[in-house]
């Protein structure tokens, strides 16, 4: 038996994964368990999560994997800080701390953290070599295209490849400073979003603008070649040498300075997330073409934060030239350390692959789960009122019943997602039909933007009634954006509105889950993958005809998905949600003791608005 931990830190999203003679066996983010957001220290309690999971301890490890190798990354910040000397000097100071205290010395830190019980070997992979592992190897795919795209790592910032059965190769790249997810990131910024947090709000938005700015995006800022590779012109940039994304030259571009963060949106900025989608897509649209070209393969796999573009991987299962495609769900840096392991029990120790029909990411549920007497405790120490549901049947009857009837509904079943969306383990879910819940999801349950839109979970076998993909279209990681079938969508009469006003028109026979544009970012749910949940959309579908529900992420603003049953409690009692499922459990919020003095500025308060 071979054990690998594959880790990722320091940067961003810290995780932890293990790989038991090739299986995965367990992956889990730290944000989960600290409760801090992106939270990017050494994970320590991913790992004991994981070595639990799995019944073993640190001892019994055989390798580590790290998914950078942080002297590169090291080499790159010098040699940037020397070339645009004595610019930088603020930011270099900034950094130094930190690499001095605790990045060059990560043999020592990880092997602290694994309380000195382990002896064996470090393995360092590269940056996008990881990425590049964690989009192939769980793949469906015995051969396939691989494509990497990220702000960057190391000196790189896109990659591309081949995948063929137990061995990837990268043959081509881009470098830093010439960097897709950097300009999108710049953009971000610009915008008022969080830099490596916000970049899903920048494409949300994006329908609501014209992109009007395209042209002089590719006039000033970027030159993009017919195989995709491009140049940033750095004048409009400081990341290299500053503590912000742009420079003044790029505030003179675009009218202005940085939308403040919380200020109210404007036209502006929803003209430049439309804008900067376009180019963006314009450039993955590209790259595809390029590595396909390269390659000849029929498939295409991806990751790297850049990836989780799912307007941009729309488009590439729709126009081509790919034939299938599959993205790794947790494609940032915390899916780096699944890459790891996996790149080391193939590629390093040879071992053999045989790619699955569905693939080996196990529907991306690879976190810790929770007993129904382990949640009876829970519900118990709070004081909370609960219904234990005798069966599977009964509960999802009552699930579906709630949901009907308009209550938003938390659902925390089986193990946690691991990447950034939820799945069906971790979710808030609500009626797609109600005129009303978009907005009340968006206000009283996560305290979040408005403007936010919301993704549908829909049986996979009716994908094609309700969407533009091929029948039975497999989505399940909630990656891949389409646009609602017309036979759904419902003429909006009135006069034409603009903007954020664009939120008050109705859309569709499901208006919570279509976007202003009329897409959707759709997770097809299958009985092998999603069980109970599956078994939730079905009994819906039964009660109102409609196998579609809207499925956000179980979290307010700022905060994590939440992991235990705990967190999923306090959030019940601190939001307008109506009910609370945990496996067998089913508590309504009319019912609960305490639900009028629970401190929900205090809850709130608890998490930084992202
Ligand atoms: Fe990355």
């Amino acid at each position: 038996m071979a054990v690998i931990l594959g880790l990722s830190a320091y940067y961003h999203d810290a995780a932890a994964a293990l790989v038991i003679d090739g299986k995965i066996v367990a992956a889990a983010q730290e944000e989960r368990f600290t409760r801090k957001k992106h939270d990017e220290s050494l994970p320590v309690n991913a790992i004991e999560y994981c070595l639990r999971e799995a019944g073993l301890a640190a001892a019994d490890i055989d390798y580590v994997g790290f998914y950078e190798k942080p002297y590169l990354t090291f080499e790159r910040l010098l040699e940037t800080y020397f070339a645009f000397a004595p610019a930088g000097f603020s930011s270099f100071v900034r950094a130094m701390p930190a690499w001095l205290g605790t990045k060059l010395r990560i043999h020592r830190h990880i092997r602290n953290s694994l309380g000195g019980a382990y002896r064996k070997q470090i393995v360092f992979a590269r940056h996008h070599e990881s990425h590049a592992a964690s989009a192939f190897f769980p793949s469906p795919f015995d051969e396939a295209a691989i494509l990497t795209m990220d702000g960057v790592g190391e000196w790189s910032t896109t990659t591309m490849g081949h995948g063929r059965g137990n061995r990837i190769t990268l043959t081509h790249e881009l470098r830093f400073p010439h960097s897709l997810g950097l300009l999108y990131s710049a953009f971000t910024y610009f915008a008022g979003f969080k830099v490596n947090s916000g970049e899903y709000k920048l494409m949300g938005l994006a329908p609501y603008g014209e992109p009007t700015y395209v042209d002089l995006i590719r006039d000033k800022l970027i030159d993009l070649k017919e195989d995709g590779s491009f140049r940033l012109d750095q004048r409009y940039f400081n990341y290299c040498q500053g503590l912000t994304m742009t420079s003044r030259a790029f505030d003179k571009l675009f009218g202005g300075p940085p939308r403040a963060p919380e200020a109210p949106l404007t036209q502006r900025e929803m003209d430049l997330a439309a804008s900067i989608q376009v180019v963006t897509e314009e450039v993955v649209l590209r790259l595809a073409r390029t590595v396909h070209t390269r390659t000849g393969s029929r498939n295409l796999c991806m990751a790297g934060g850049v990836a989780l573009n799912c307007v941009a991987n729309g488009r590439i299962l729709r126009e081509g030239p790919f034939e299938r495609i599959w993205i790794q769900p947790a494609a940032g840096d915390a899916g780096g350390a699944l890459g790891v392991a996996l790149f080391v029990w193939h590629q390093l120790l040879g071992n053999a692959r045989t790619a699955t029909t569905l693939d080996s990411q196990s529907g991306s549920l690879l976190g810790p789960r929770f007993a129904d007497s382990e949640i009876r405790a829970v519900l118990d120490r709070a004081g909370a009122r609960y219904h234990e549901a005798a069966s599977d049947d009964e509960l999802c009857e009552r699930t579906a019943d709630l949901l009907a009837t308009e209550s938003v509904v938390g659902w925390l079943q089986g193990r946690m997602e691991f990447g950034p969306r939820a799945l069906g383990g971790r979710s808030i879910l609500g009626d797609p039909r109600s005129p009303a819940m978009q907005s009340t999801m968006n206000l009283k349950i996560k305290f979040r933007e408005s403007f936010r839109p919301f993704a549908p979970s829909i049986k996979q076998e009716r994908v094609a009634d309700y969407f533009e993909m091929r029948d039975r279209e497999d989505s399940p990681y909630m990656l891949l954006v389409a646009p609602v079938k017309p036979e759904h969508r419902t003429k909006t009469d009135g006069p034409s509105a603009f903007g954020i006003e664009r939120l008050k028109q109705l859309r569709s026979t499901v208006p919570a889950i279509t976007h202003v544009d009329y897409s959707a970012r759709v997770q097809t749910v299958d009985p092998t993958r999603h069980g109970r949940y599956y078994q939730l959309l079905d009994r819906f579908e039964r009660k109102t005809g409609c196998p579609v529900l809207i499925n956000t992420s179980f979290n307010v603003r700022g905060e994590p998905i939440v992991c235990t049953p705990e967190h999923a409690y306090r959030c019940f009692m601190a939001t307008d949600m109506d009910a609370l499922v945990m496996e067998h459990f089913i508590l309504l919020k009319s019912e609960q003791p305490g639900r009028e003095s629970f401190d929900r500025k205090a809850y709130l308060a608890e998490h930084e608005l992202d």
